[in-house]
This record gives C-alpha cells, structure tokens and sequence, in this order.
C-alpha cells in the first residue's frame, strides 16, 4: 500500500474535524472565485459607467473576508488534525519499538531508532499538518477559478487545460527524485544521530583515548554527506518555482494573443477578457503552492517508508494464542537440552544442547570463562529470546506457552552494569513497583544496604540521581539495583556477575545485600567470583555452550582435572586470596 495512503489512515479518527476544514475551505474557495468574478464587473460596470461602485466595493470586502475566515478556520482545523496524526504516530512507534525483542534492539542503536521517532515523525508532520490542507485548499481554489473559466468562455478554458499535462510531467519526474533523496537525507539523518549518541553515551572512553577529533572527524563525515544529500533535494526543489515561472510565462502569453482576437471579434468584452486573465493569473498562485505540495508528500513518503518499516516489524518474541497466565514458581525450572545461536547462521551456535534443573528455593551458580554463554543462557528465561531448540519449562509448562508478562512478573534480574533512571532515588526503586508505598521503599532499602547511603544525602530519598545514575558510586549503583529488585518481590532472581564491578569494600556490602535478596527464592546466580559460589546447591561449569560439570563444590574440587578444579587451581595461581578472584580475569 502506498505508505501516504497509510498515514492518511491515522487521520481516521477526527473525521469531523476533516470535514469541518473541509467547509471552511469551501468558503475560501467560493471567496477566491468570487474575486475573479468580480474583476468582470469592475471593468464592465463600474470602470464603464460608474455604476454598482458600493455594491462591487462591498461584494470584494465580502469576499476577502469569506477568503480569510475560511483560510484561517480550515488552516487551524488542518494544522490540529496534523499535529494529533504525528502525535498518535509517534506513540504508536514509541509503542511498537519498546515492545520488540532484544535481537531487534541487538541490530540497531538507540540513536537510529530515536531519529525515526523525532527525525522521520517530524518529516511528516510539515506533510500532514500543512500540506494536505494545502492541498485541499488550494486544489479546491482551482476548481473554483476553472469552474469561472469555462462559464466565462470555455473553449478558451479547454485550450488552456490541456496545456495542463505539461505542467504535471515535470512535477511528478521531480516528485520521484525527490523522494529518493529525500530518503537518503533522512538515512544520513540517522546516522548522525547514531554517531552523536554513541560519543555522548561514551564521553568518558572518549576523554580517556583522547579521541575528541576522531569522533568529531566520523561526524563532520556523515554531517557532509548529509549536507550533498540535502542539496540534492534542493537542487530538485529549487527548479520548481523556475518551471512554474517559465510555464505560467508562456501560458499567460497565450492567453493575451488569443484574448485580443477574440475581442476583436466581438466574442468576449474588455470586461470578460480581464477577468479571464486575472482568474489566470490568480490561479498561478494556488498552482505554485500545489506544484510544491507533491514535492512535501514525496518527502513525506520516504519518512513513511521508513516509519512503516518499524511498525510493520514484528517482534519473534510474542505471547502465543491461548497462552494462559503463569502461577507461582512451585516446584522448579527446567532447561531441556537448550539449543541457541543469536544469527541464522548455524554454524556459530552458543548454545548447544544445555540442561539443568533448578529446584523451587535453591541457588544454582553458573561459572565458565567469558563468552562461554552463561548471559546468554540466563536471557532464554525472561524470554529476551526464544531457544532456537530444546526446551525451557517452570513447574513443567513450557515457558513459550506462558504469557510474557506473567512470566517476566515472576523474575527479577541484576546485572552488572546496572540500569537506572534519570529519576529520584524513590522513584528507581519503585520502578515496576508503582503504588509502593514509602515505608516499603525504605525496607527495601535498608535490606539492601542502600538506606544509609540514601540517607546522608541532602534530598535523602528525593535525590536526583543523574542519567544511568552518573551521580551515584558503582557500589551505590548496584545497591539500588537490589533495593529494586526487593521491592519488585519476584520469586525467581538471575544474578548476572552483579557485583563484577565492584571494589572489595562495597562488594562486601552488595554480597550482604544480595544475600537478604535471595533469601526465600529460586535464583540463578552467574558468579565471577568463587567465593560466591560455595553456597550454591549447584555449580554447573559452562564450557562453550555446554555444560561439561555439575555438582556441589567439594564434590567437584575433589575431582582432579576438573573444569572446576583447573578454574580454582587458576585464582591461587593468580596470586590473590584464592576465593577472592573474578573467574573474568583469569581470561586475561
Ligand atoms: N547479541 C548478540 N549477537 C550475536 N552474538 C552474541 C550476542 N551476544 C553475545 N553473543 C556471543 O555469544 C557468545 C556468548 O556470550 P555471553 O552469553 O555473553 O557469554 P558470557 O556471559 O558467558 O560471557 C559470545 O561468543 C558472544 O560473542
Ligand atoms: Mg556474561
């Protein structure tokens, strides 16, 4: 379907508002032909012989007047009708982007897709808001001015329409090169946008490397192709108004040559005559307005494009029909000979073939060099992706015939890079959690080791907190992190090396805050650090997305030459107090 036609769809909703514009229009129309027919009288009557001077006076004031409240009441109803459309289509991609699943987020930057939300919406919206009214209008416009031509003389008229396809073929062969251009103006748009966020988020590495000018140098590059993208378009642009100048020339021409024989005729009165080529020449204005209104819809047509390529997405990971809500973790949840590879590509698989079994109540730790899957194995329970084979089930349903949001409802996940929002301390905690109460934030807080911290602060719990909560510690960070989780109540956790970043002193206080945190719950603990691990019920060692040992600690350091053995031979190695050394650096 043509993508204008489907945005046009969004307009559905204020169909009386169209309609309303629609009249007004009319009006303005009505006024604008008037004008014409009034041009007649004044040469006929009151330039003549004086008469009907008040009556033709007043009939123009009339009709600037209809020209104007119709202008001004159809302009506003056209402009709101836009400004809702771009607002519901934004919404709607708001919406539809948030709610794809992590291997749509995996290909694309947050920038790109935040220049379709503000750059190609804002594309449409100048096609929108004011370009289909003047579309409207100024068509309508014509209509009255040819409708007063053929009345007036219509062979004449006739001569002139079919001149008409000549002015059409030019604007339609411009129209399509600009949407071409147009679109790769809104790709190079895109672009910038993605570089500009990348070294914003990164200003820090940036500063580090020094690479100020190299990233400047990687903007000033797509900032230039933008730049010849631009003039491209304006290079088509700009030759519109010199095709319509040139046109209306030579159609004026005519008209004058063929006026004078018909005047000399008999056929048509000064009168008639003037007002035919003012009509003509009134009509220049609406048709140079329209001349450039296909070249906004083009435009406007390569921003849809894209904005459809969004919508139209669909994410892989959707609720299945009929899927049913899930009840609370009872018994346990099983991996099932779990097979997963992020491509299509077959040959680069994570995981392959990957089972455990995590009883309701029980802390399972997953260790294994990095890269090894372990991130990938924890993101298959949440379902941030679905197992490419094999199986995972809680208390015996497959999780794939859960909804996802009663299963989402029941995990609760920290990372290591923790993620926090530009928000108070109180408002982070609670996130997911709304409607918690103060007292309830506060037990949370204090279970995670956060409230002294939170405290000492001049706002307390009112803190602002900065983008990714730049103005807290990574320990601080992190303690939030489980206060929220906590609040959030889930009875399934997912540990994911969360305290990877941290110095011993406010690793000791998370490790506290983590164990409150487990108590009580089912929880897949992904350790970078022994130490951790001890208490586990069960370790399983991941070895390039297998699982090559599983057992209790002891159990497994006794087996000489065991994964286990050699991962834990390694950190005495490394020189530090053994139970005390990321398995992460061990890589090193
Ligand atoms: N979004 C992704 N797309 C493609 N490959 C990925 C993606 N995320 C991780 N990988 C690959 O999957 C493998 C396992 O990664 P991961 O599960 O993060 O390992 P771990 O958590 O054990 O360090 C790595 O080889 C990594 O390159
Ligand atoms: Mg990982």
């Amino acid at each position: 379907m043509n993508p204008l036609f489907r945005l046009l769809q969004f307009s559905r909703p204020y169909r009386g508002r169209l309609a309303a514009a629609f009249a007004w229009m009319v009006l303005y129309a009505l006024g604008a032909a008037g004008l014409a027919k009034l041009i007649q009288n004044v040469f006929d009557e009151v330039l003549k012989s004086g008469q009907n001077l008040v009556f033709v006076a007043t009939a123009i004031v009339a009709a600037n007047v209809c020209k104007g409240v119709g202008g001004y009441f159809s302009a506003y109803l056209m402009s709101d009708v836009g400004q809702r459309v771009v607002m519901d289509v934004r919404n709607r991609l708001f919406r539809h982007i948030l709610n794809q699943s992590a291997a749509f987020f995996a290909r694309r930057s947050s920038g790109q897709l935040m220049s379709r939300i503000t750059n190609d919406v804002g594309q449409i919206q100048q096609a929108v808001s004011e370009t289909i009214g003047d579309l409207l209008r100024e068509s309508l416009t014509l209509v009255g001015y040819v409708a007063y031509l053929f009345i007036l003389d219509a062979k004449l008229a006739l001569v002139f329409l079919t001149g008409a396809p000549l002015v059409v073929y030019p604007l339609a062969r411009l129209g399509k090169r600009l949407r071409k251009t147009s679109r790769r103006s809104q790709e190079e748009l895109e672009h910038l946008s993605h570089v500009s966020a990348e070294a914003f988020t990164g200003h820090r590495i940036v500063k580090a490397f020094a690479t100020e000018a190299h990233e400047a140098g990687r903007f000033g590059t797509v900032a230039d192709r933008l730049y010849r993208a631009n003039m491209k378009a304006t290079a088509a642009l700009s030759a519109l108004p010199a095709i319509m100048e040139v046109l209306g020339g030579v159609g004026m021409a005519a008209a004058l040559w063929y006026g004078v024989k018909e005047i000399a005729e008999g056929k048509l009165t000064s009168g008639q005559f003037a007002s035919f080529f003012a009509a003509l020449f009134l009509m220049y204005g609406p048709a140079k307005k329209l001349s450039r209104v296909n070249a906004n819809l083009q435009q406007a047509a390569a921003a849809s494009e894209r904005i459809f390529e969004i919508l139209d997405m669909h994410s892989e990971v959707v609720d299945h029909p009929g899927a049913s809500a899930m009840p609370r973790l009872s018994q346990a949840i099983e991996f099932h000979d779990v097979r997963f590879n992020y491509d299509d590509d077959l040959s680069h698989k994570i995981l392959r073939g990957v089972s455990i079994r995590v009883a309701a109540g029980e802390m399972v730790a997953i260790v294994g060099r990095s890269g090894a899957g372990k991130t990938t194995l924890v993101n298959l329970l949440p379902r941030f992706y679905d197992v490419t084979g094999g199986s995972i089930a809680i208390d015996g349903v497959d999780i794939r015939d859960v909804t996802i949001a009663s299963l989402r409802s029941q995990i609760g996940i920290v990372t290591q890079e923790t993620v926090l929002f530009d928000d108070t301390i109180a408002g982070n905690i609670a996130y997911g959690s709304a409607g918690a109460s103060q007292e309830e934030i506060e037990k949370a807080a204090r279970a995670a080791h956060a409230h002294d911290f939170i405290a000492a602060l001049p706002k307390g719990y009112q803190s602002m907190i900065g983008e990714r909560g730049q103005r807290l510690s990574g320990g601080q960070r992190q303690r939030l992190a489980i206060a929220r989780a906590l609040l959030k109540n889930s009875p399934i956790l997912i540990l994911d090396e969360a305290t990877s970043s941290l110095d011993s002193e406010s690793e000791h206080l998370v490790q506290e805050a983590l164990a409150n945190l487990m108590a009580n719950r089912t929880a897949i603990v992904i350790a970078h650090r022994l130490s951790t691990v001890r208490r586990a019920s069960l370790i399983v060692v991941v070895e390039r997305g297998r699982v090559v040992e599983a057992g209790r600690h002891d159990e497994l350091l006794s087996r000489p030459g065991g994964a286990y053995a050699k991962l834990y031979a390694m950190q005495i190695v490394a020189g530090r107090r053994p139970l005390d050394v990321p398995v992460g650096q061990l890589n090193e």
